[in-house]
């Protein structure tokens, strides 16, 4: 596992999640994440930090047992069902991640891809899934490239049905060009602000929707 605390230690259910997504630690990615973190704090609120490339995450095998019995076989060998089940209790969740050839990287797509678990749960009428209340995901993609007007489609497309298995919508999403060095992102504030506002509007709208 990891050196983080147990996924099921008391408490962690209520709070939102911040998925940090990239291989390279400390790059754009973790920043983005913690500036997202730093916004929940400002308005009030607090969150948990997932740095994915801590956790094992192996690549769905295609092997569709899940299609037969909606479990996944290689549910016991992994730390990929700890963290669903970290998404299906959060409030709200916050992805940060690079682009890779115009997509996600590849341990990225491999973690959206065990989401064909959950997805056959709910064409089974999975009562705990068709439970899941609506909530919202909020995004940031940092990109090398400076320009390129289809650089994120791909990626948010995936998101968008990824999302969908559990009735998460994107709310709020932001594209960073030009970020190629781990510590671009970090020199510019512009771009830092606007996710730590992202991250203290998403914490204020989840406190309007408690009401
Ligand atoms: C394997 C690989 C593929 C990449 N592909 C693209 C790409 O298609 N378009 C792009 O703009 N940048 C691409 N980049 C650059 C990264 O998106 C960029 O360095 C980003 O800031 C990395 O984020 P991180 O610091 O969070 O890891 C690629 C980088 C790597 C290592």
């Amino acid at each position: 596992m990891n050196p983080e605390p147990p996924l099921t230690m008391p408490g962690a259910d209520i709070l939102p999640v911040v998925f940090a997504c990239s291989p390279r630690k400390g790059g754009n990615s973790d920043h983005a994440a913690l500036s997202f973190a730093r916004g929940i704090r400002d308005a009030g609120g607090d969150c948990r930090m997932i740095m994915l490339r801590e956790y094992r995450v192996s690549p769905c095998l295609g092997c569709s047992a899940c299609a037969r019995t909606g479990h996944c076989v290689l549910a016991h060998e992994d730390d990929v069902a700890d963290l669903f089940a970290l998404i299906m209790r959060a409030p709200f969740l916050f992805f940060a991640s690079p682009i890779y050839f115009y997509h996600l990287p590849a341990m990225f797509k491999g973690f959206i891809d065990r989401g064909q678990s959950y997805y056959m749960r709910v064409l089974h009428r999975d009562a705990r899934m068709l439970a899941l209340p609506s909530r919202r995901a909020y995004m940031a993609l940092c990109a090398g490239r400076p320009r390129g007007e289809r650089l994120f489609e791909g990626s948010l497309l995936s998101m968008k049905y990824f999302l969908q298995i559990f009735h998460c919508t994107m709310h709020g999403h932001l594209g960073f060009y030009g970020m190629d060095g781990p510590q671009d992102l970090l020199k510019d504030p512009q771009s830092l602000a606007a996710v730590r506002n992202m991250g203290a509007e998403a914490w204020h709208a989840h406190c309007h929707e408690r009401k």
